[in-house]
C-alpha cells in the first residue's frame, strides 16, 4: 500500500501504517544484523528499525551521525516493557540517504560534548542547537511567547510593532549602540516604551515583542546585547494596579504553559522540580530592602567618586554595608532572591537611580531623597525579569525631567506632546524573555536562551 507521508511528531494516529518521513540521524546504534537509528525532524524523534537486507547496503554501512534520511516502513507501537520516543518505532522497508554527513561523527560527538569550551561552543551554535536540551529551550521559547500573547490579548492590549531604529534613549546614554542614519546620528533601541506610551490614546493598551539593544560590557550570567523584549502599556491605571497586572501576567502565561501537555513536558524536561508561583508575589520597598540586606549582613563593593571599586593591601575589593541610595548589585539581588526564594517586587527606588520618565511618590516630609513609583519583578536564580513604573503624566514635570537628566527635549517632542493632547495616569514595564526562560527552564545564562545570542564576549554565529 502506498505509504503516508507525515512529519514525526504527527505519527500517533498512524500506528500500524505504512509511512514516509524524513530527517536527520540523531543517534545511530549499529548491532551488525540490525541497525538502530533514532530520526529527529524538529517535530519529535522516531526509532527506527533497519534490518536484512536494507540493513546491509553501502549506504547503511556507511551511514554516519546527521546524515539526512528517507524512511518507508510499518510504524509500530512499541510492546510494554520497551521505550521509543512517541512509543512506536519505524519497521524500515526502504530507505535512502538524502544528505550525507562525512564530518558528522566527529563534530557531534568530539568535538562538542559537555566538557567542550563556551567558546568552542559559540562557535558551533549552529550545530549545538541540534542537541536536545537547546532544541527544547528553543521550543519552550516558542510556546512561552505564544502563551505571552494569548494572556495579553486576554487581558485586552493590542499588539503593535515599534521601530528598532530610533533617535532618543530611554535608559541612559552609556548603553547606546550608536550608527550612522543618512548622516545623522541614531540608535538601536534599547526599550520601546515611549512609542508605546503614543499608542494609548488611539489604541488603548498596548504591548509589544520587539529586539532591544544594550551596549553592556558586563560579563554575566543575565545580560545580552541583543535581547528579546517584551514591553506593555497601560492607561488609567494607579502603581498598585500595575503590579497587580505584571503578576497576573506572569502567573498566567506560566499556568497555560504548563496546562498545555507539549509545553509542561519541555519545562519538565529542562526545569523538574520546577513549582507555578504562588500569588501575591512578596512586594518589599526599595528603604526595607536596604535595611534587610543590612540585617542579613550582605553588603557591596566599596566605589570611589569616579565609580572604581576600592581594593585593600591584598587585591580584594572593600566591602561596605548599604545605604539608601546606594544601587542594589547583581550580586546583592541575587542573594536575597536565593534566601527568599520567591518572586518578588522590589519598588520606590531612589529618583536618582531610576530613568528620567518615571513619576515620583509623594514625597515623605519637606526633606530627604525622592522616590519613584517603580518597581522590579525578581525571581529566584535569575534576579531581576521585569522593570517597570508608572510614568510622568505632567508636562511640566517631565521637562523638569529632561533637564535634570542633561537630555535635550528637542528629539522627545511627540513624546512630550502626549502630555500637551489630554495626559493621563499610566504605567508600563519590560520583561525580558531570556530571562524569564532562564527562570522557567533553569538555564545557567541567558546565552542558553537566545537563538544565535549576541553579548560583550562573543558575536560568532
Ligand atoms: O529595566 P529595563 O531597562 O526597563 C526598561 O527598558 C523599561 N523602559 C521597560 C518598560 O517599562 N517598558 O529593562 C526591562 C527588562 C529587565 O527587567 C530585564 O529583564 C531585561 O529587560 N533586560 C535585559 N535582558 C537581557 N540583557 C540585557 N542587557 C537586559 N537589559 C534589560
Ligand atoms: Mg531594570
Amino acid at each position: 500500500p502506498a505509504a503516508v507521508k507525515a512529519k514525526i511528531g504527527n505519527l500517533t494516529p498512524l500506528r500500524s501504517k505504512r509511512i514516509r518521513t524524513s530527517g536527520w540521524v540523531h543517534r545511530l546504534r549499529d548491532q551488525k544484523e540490525i541497525i538502530f537509528v533514532v530520526l529527529r525532524d524538529g517535530t519529535g524523534y522516531l526509532q527506527c528499525v533497519l534490518s536484512g537486507q536494507v540493513a546491509q547496503t553501502y549506504e547503511a554501512l556507511t551511514l554516519t551521525l546527521e546524515s539526512t534520511i528517507e524512511v518507508i516502513g510499518t510504524l509500530k507501537t512499541v510492546p510494554d516493557g520497551q521505550t521509543a520516543p512517541g512509543g512506536h518505532e519505524l519497521v524500515v522497508d526502504y530507505w535512502k540517504v538524502l544528505g550525507a554527513s562525512p564530518g558528522g561523527e566527529d563534530a557531534f560527538t568530539n568535538k562538542l560534548n559537555e566538557k567542550s569550551d563556551p567558546s568552542i561552543q559559540a562557535d558551533l551554535r549552529h550545530l549545538v542547537l541540534r542537541g536536545e536540551t537547546a532544541s527544547a529551550v528553543l521550543k519552550l521559547r516558542a510556546a512561552l511567547l505564544t502563551a505571552f500573547r494569548q494572556t495579553l490579548i486576554e487581558h485586552d492590549l493590542l499588539e503593535v510593532t515599534p521601530p528598532c531604529l530610533v533617535q532618543t534613549q530611554v535608559e541612559g546614554g552609556a548603553t547606546l549602540f550608536k550608527l550612522d542614519y543618512y548622516n545623522q546620528p541614531a540608535f538601536l533601541t534599547q526599550s520601546s516604551q515611549l512609542y508605546l506610551e503614543t499608542c494609548l490614546p488611539s489604541l488603548g493598551d498596548v504591548f509589544c515583542v520587539q529586539e532591544s539593544f544594550r551596549a553592556e560590557n558586563s560579563h554575566t550570567r543575565r545580560h545580552l546585547s541583543e535581547y528579546t523584549h517584551l514591553e506593555a502599556e497601560l492607561a488609567f491605571i494607579t502603581f498598585t494596579d500595575l503590579m497587580d497586572h505584571i503578576e497576573a501576567i506572569i502567573c498566567e502565561t506560566t499556568n497555560k504553559l504548563l496546562q498545555n501537555p507539549a509545553s509542561a513536558a519541555l519545562i519538565k524536561q529542562l526545569n523538574p522540580t520546577f513549582t507555578a508561583p504562588e500569588r501575591p508575589f512578596l512586594r518589599m520597598s526599595y528603604v526595607d530592602a536596604i535595611k534587610w540586606l543590612n540585617e542579613h549582613d550582605i553588603k557591596h563593593e566599596a566605589e570611589d567618586a569616579e565609580g572604581n571599586v576600592i581594593r585593600d593591601e591584598s587585591g580584594s575589593p572593600v566591602m561596605v554595608e548599604h545605604k539608601v541610595g546606594d544601587d542594589i548589585a547583581e550580586a546583592a539581588e541575587r542573594r536575597m532572591t536565593d534566601i527568599l526564594a520567591r518572586p518578588m517586587f522590589l519598588y520606590g527606588f531612589p529618583t536618582e537611580l531610576k530613568a528620567f520618565y518615571m513619576k515620583k511618590m509623594p514625597r515623605d516630609g519637606a526633606a530627604g531623597p525622592t522616590f519613584t513609583e517603580s518597581c522590579d519583578l525578581l525571581m529566584p536564580g535569575v534576579g531581576e525579569i521585569v522593570g517597570g513604573s508608572m510614568r510622568i503624566a505632567d508636562e511640566e514635570e517631565l521637562l523638569a525631567a529632561y533637564k535634570r537628566e542633561g537630555i535635550d527635549p528637542a528629539p522627545y517632542y511627540w513624546f512630550t506632546d502626549q502630555r500637551k493632547y489630554g495626559t493621563c495616569e499610566h504605567g508600563g514595564y519590560g520583561l525580558g524573555v531570556e530571562r524569564f526562560l532562564a527562570w522557567l527552564g533553569k538555564r545557567f545564562t541567558v546565552r542558553e536562551c537566545s537563538l544565535y545570542p549576541r553579548c560583550a564576549t562573543f558575536m560568532f554565529v
